[in-house]
């Protein structure tokens, strides 16, 4: 059993898992690339790290999209699951699994959670009548609902629909005291705070019991023993995290992953993950996640993003227009996470040439370039810390636990802010110490500041990997840093002097404002 204190112990973080009934898009996209960040920031501190992804396959929305396209749901959800790991690819994911709700594994996951729950008194068979929101897949009250053209809306702006259909239940309600404490004794499992506070004030006005099975189609998991029954597809949903960590099969899996370490989702799906989630669990006699983190909302252009306005943000052809490292730099440093954003390209052109082009890429050039030029491309010895350096070379010291800080958090916004700052500082340290006009005059302290720039640019390079990992491994390249000294707890060990560097070429392309 792993020591649940040790930094080193191992860590599982998740992403929603997405509907297949439609094409990812920049929100999908934005939710698993800070889950990338986190997980590559754990490898780089040694941690094992399991980071998980996926579809989510059933349920009445899925059968109707694959209904619309004519196809049969599996080979539906065969054909645009695929999207979704082509996404992972293309925006460099480190995903180590990728779970979809229609494999068996996860079937037999969800009926061994649902016997146990039985077992436990958890459930029983009912009616349920009420409203329901196929695009959410979620029941609401009454006193959720506005009206529009006769047309009632759930607060997420689907429509809703009367259902009233045998069906069983959660005794959800028996639950709130024990979510209230659960969130008391653990003031870090919903976070932001600000959501933390919404999910109190929702399960203190009451819960109600939550129905869990549905008759009226047929594309989910039937429920053991009632075959009239498919599970409530966020009962199957839900259960993905402990099918991939090894629940039911793998019990030695189950305890070296499980609890998860975070959750990241939108707030839109908070409340499932915040209430129903671990109620679920306690009820069946297991852990509840450590952390639910739920991020805000991205518009375009000061633009609610949807397909019927027609104005979808495709990662693809961003990446294909932008690069990569850009794009992934953007969406984490230009919005606080947690905060809802807005895409605009005049941001991101700023925020890649102001700060990707300007100030890093053209420190990392300069620095080399001189190096190159003035000191035969040998890296100069370690450097003696004079008084003018003091400043600079603490900053430079405390950065990397001031981004672990952050990263902790889940403040990817601090984290990057801090490592520009720095960049920034490194370039005053350039301009102020001239290296350029040091080699006539005093050759000794030329070397000296090349090497702490040279140190600084390792630094920046070692942190910023799990934003940027395929232009920091460009850059760690040039600076000379071996492949296994690119972890956090190598940059204790200085480079040795007269290592020989390859010449330098530029990390970042300026953007033309008029693109
Ligand atoms: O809800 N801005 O799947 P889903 C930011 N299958 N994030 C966005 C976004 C936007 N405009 N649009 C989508 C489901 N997202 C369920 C989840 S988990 C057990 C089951 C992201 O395909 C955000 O993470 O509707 C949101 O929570 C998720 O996509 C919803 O994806
Ligand atoms: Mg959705």
């Amino acid at each position: 059993m792993p020591d649940p204190a040790s930094p080193w112990r191992p860590c599982f973080i998740t992403t929603p898992i997405y509907y297949v009934n439609d094409r990812p898009h920049i929100g999908h996209a934005y939710t698993s690339l800070a889950a990338d960040v986190l997980a590559r920031w754990r490898r780089l501190e040694g941690r094992d790290v399991f980071f998980l992804t996926g579809t989510d396959e059933h349920g009445q929305k899925v059968e109707k999209a694959a209904k619309d396209a004519g196809m049969d749901p599996q080979d539906f959800t065969d054909q645009v699951s695929q999207h979704f790991r082509d996404l992972a690819v293309t925006m460099g994911f480190s995903n180590d699994g990728f779970i979809r709700t229609t494999e068996d594994r996860h079937k037999r996951a969800c009926a061994a959670l649902w016997e146990k729950l039985a077992a436990n008194g958890e459930i029983y068979l009912g009616h349920y009548e009420g409203w329901y929101a196929v695009r959410d897949e979620a029941f609401y009250g009454p006193d959720e609902l506005t009206e529009r053209d006769g047309v009632k809306y759930a607060p997420s702006g689907a429509p809703v629909e009367w259902v009233r259909e045998p069906s069983y239940f959660f005794r959800l309600s028996a639950w709130a005291d024990r979510l209230l404490k659960l969130y008391e004794d653990n003031p870090d499992f919903i976070l932001p705070a600000s959501r933390r506070n919404e999910v109190i004030a929702f399960v203190k006005a009451g819960l109600g019991d939550l129905s869990i099975s549905r008759t009226s189609f047929r594309w989910g998991v039937p429920v053991p023993g009632d075959d009239a029954h498919v599970m409530y597809v966020w009962l199957d949903a839900l259960t993905n995290y402990i099918t991939a960590a090894g629940y039911p099969d793998d019990p030695a899996a189950f305890e070296k992953w499980w609890p998860a370490d975070i959750h990241f989702v939108g707030k839109d799906i908070l409340r499932f993950h915040a209430i129903y989630w671990p109620a679920f669990l306690m009820a069946a006699g297991l852990a509840p996640p450590k952390r639910v983190f739920a991020h805000g909302w991205w518009t375009n252009e000061g633009q609610k993003i949807s397909k019927s306005l027609g104005n979808v943000i495709d990662p693809v052809a961003l990446v294909d227009e932008f690069g990569l490292d850009p794009i992934r730099y953007f969406l984490l440093r230009e919005v606080p996470f947690g905060q809802d954003g807005d895409f605009s390209r005049a941001a991101l052109i700023a925020r890649n040439n102001g700060e990707l082009a300007d100030t890093l890429g053209n420190l990392a050039n300069r620095t080399l370039s001189l190096i190159q030029r003035n000191c035969e491309g040998r890296l100069p010895p370690p450097a003696t810390v004079r008084d003018t350096d003091q400043l600079f070379i603490q900053e430079l010291k405390v950065l990397p636990t001031e981004v672990r800080v952050r990263l902790d958090s889940q403040e990817f916004h601090l984290a990057l802010d801090a490592i520009m700052a720095a960049a920034r500082s490194a370039n005053g340290y350039i301009t102020v110490h001239a290296p350029w006009a040091l080699k006539k005059t005093d050759p000794a302290r030329m070397l000296e500041v090349l090497r702490h720039l040279h140190d600084a640019l390792r630094v920046f390079a070692t942190v910023l990997q799990p934003f940027m990992p395929t232009t920091m491994a460009k850059l760690l390249d040039q600076l000379g840093v071996p492949e296994e000294a690119r972890g956090l707890g190598a940059l204790s060990t200085p480079l040795p002097g007269g290592l020989v560097l390859p010449p330098p070429a530029p990390l970042f392309a300026k953007i033309e404002a008029g693109a």
